[in-house]
């Protein structure tokens, strides 16, 4: 990306919709849904565009193409992207001249039917044919509706600079596609197959984003610790990316346990920066189902990995996604993944009703538990996950923690909300500090999802911090 191309990012001037001056720049809008992969890919799309002559606006009544870019993990997911083609249905009755494309993984599961049924969509596009949009574009304008929804097995838009908006907190996608095949997810037939960017590359990457002041960096892909370039492996990439800026906290997201190597534990052991976070997926406590969602794994094997983390990382927090009712769960199976919860002691999960998803595996198995009993089950779940996560933030009550001023409170002017390198979620009065800064805040209060707190009032505090967190 260059930095000038962000000066489009307002779109300013547009109050209408419709760029009727032939002159002007074709503005486009992209709407993200899902996951962290889609909102890099979306800065992959604006790259593209942008280089290819069209501006970029924040505000879809500005733009003459509007993109939106899908996730298909979930029905549920699905349904809120369809609820939105229905209104753009009438926004385009009105403004018969303004493009509309669906993106992502429900353009490559669904592919004609998006074009077929809704008549408001001009183009569906998989993700790994982005370099063809401004050409789906032209075409589009000249009436002529498109789709590509081709996966590839090298496709890595390496050489593509996502347009980022300035910040502090930036997402650089390292791989794509899963070759995993868990049982009851959609990944793989909707991105494809594995393959990694250059070490190369992301390293540059990292440098730009350090010359640009960006604070932290989480480096994604659907099965990030497979990453392999054909010389380096993940944990290679994390020792190279943690080096090339100390200030700046490195994230990653989503590991599977299966890939999580004592070499790449070490590697996050020893940069002090490489974040003492790890989310690990478990899914569910049953042997009995982690099997037949081709998991990989058993709770044991599970509990060592912890184990192994927690001996190489102390104070490392742990979160996890977990799936309520996939067929056949028993009650026992249920309890089973209650008591891993209790015993591993997650900081946080994501917890999901299990939906069936065409194409994969678990949806020729029967869906047989009841809608009542998911609901249930996920309920119990978020409700004990709560209690622990609520403990474990109650300890940090009276402690001094170090915090990335990210943005404002979403509840107050006068607050930040910032992250722990441990990723808990802070709120505290602004009081002179700045987007950007690391603080010293000592936390007062807490609930389940956040700490509350102030600026320490030592002046030596945030020395003693590190010397205590650095000892
Ligand atoms: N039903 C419910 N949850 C799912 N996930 C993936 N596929 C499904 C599905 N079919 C969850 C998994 C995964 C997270 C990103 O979404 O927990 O880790
Ligand atoms: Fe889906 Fe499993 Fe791949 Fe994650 S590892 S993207 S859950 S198939």
């Amino acid at each position: 990306m260059n930095s000038e191309s962000i000066d489009y990012l307002s779109g300013k001037g547009y109050i209408s919709c419709g760029n009727t001056d032939p002159m002007k720049k074709k503005q486009v809008y992209v709407e993200t849904y899902g996951c962290q992969m889609n909102a890099a890919d979306s800065e992959v799309v604006l790259s593209i565009m942008n280089d290819n002559g069209f501006g970029i606006t924040q505000s879809p009544v500005d733009a003459d193409v509007i993109f939106v870019n899908t996730c298909s993990v979930r029905d549920n997911a699905e349904q809120r992207v369809r609820q939105r083609i229905s209104t753009l249905k009438n926004y385009k009755r009105n403004n018969p001249g303004v493009l509309i494309g669906v993106l992502g993984c429900m353009a490559e599961r669904l592919r004609t039917e998006l074009i077929d049924k809704s008549n408001v969509v001009d183009m569906v596009v998989g993700p790994d044919e982005y370099r063809k949009l401004p050409e789906l574009v032209e075409d589009a304008f000249n009436g002529q509706r498109g789709i590509a929804v081709k996966l590839s097995r090298i496709e890595n838009y390496d050489d593509i600079m996502p347009l980022r908006m300035e910040g502090v907190t930036a997402w650089i996608s390292v791989m794509r596609g899963c070759d995993k095949f868990c049982t009851f997810c959609v990944v793989p037939f909707t991105r494809g197959r594995e393959r990694s960017r250059s070490l190369r590359s992301i390293v540059q990457e990292v440098e730009r984003l350090s010359a640009r002041g960006f604070k932290e960096i989480t480096l994604l892909g659907q099965n990030v610790n497979s990453y392999h370039d054909g010389e380096f492996d993940f944990a290679d990439l994390i020792r190279r990316v943690s080096e090339v800026d100390r200030t700046i906290r490195i994230r990653f997201m989503t590991p599977h346990p299966q890939d999580m190597s004592e070499n790449l534990i070490r590697a996050i052991a020893e940069n002090d920066n490489a974040c003492n976070s790890i989310h690990l997926p478990i899914q569910s406590g049953s042997n009995r189902i982690l099997q037949l969602m081709n998991r990989t794994y058993t709770v044991e094997e599970y509990f060592s990995l912890v184990k192994k983390i927690r001996d190489a990382i102390p104070g490392a927090t742990l979160s996890t996604d977990i799936i309520a009712g996939f067929p056949t769960e028993t009650e026992d199976d249920h309890r089973q993944t209650l008591d891993v919860i209790r015993t591993v002691g997650f900081d946080g999960a994501f917890t999901f009703k299990y939906s069936p998803r065409e194409h994969t595996k678990a949806w020729e198995m029967n869906d047989d538990v009841p809608e009542g009993v998911k609901a249930d089950r996920l309920n119990e779940i978020i409700e004990l996950q709560q209690n622990i996560s609520l403990k474990k933030n109650q300890t940090l009550v009276g402690s001094t923690v170090e915090i990335l001023v990210e943005r404002e409170s979403t509840k107050s002017n006068d607050e930040w909300m910032g992250r722990t390198d441990t990723n808990k979620v802070t709120v505290f009065p602004k009081d002179n500090s700045h987007i950007g800064d690391l603080v010293a805040i000592t936390i007062d209060r807490c609930n389940s999802a956040t700490l509350f707190g102030a600026i320490a009032k030592e002046p030596n505090t945030m020395n003693d911090y590190r010397i205590a967190v650095n000892s």
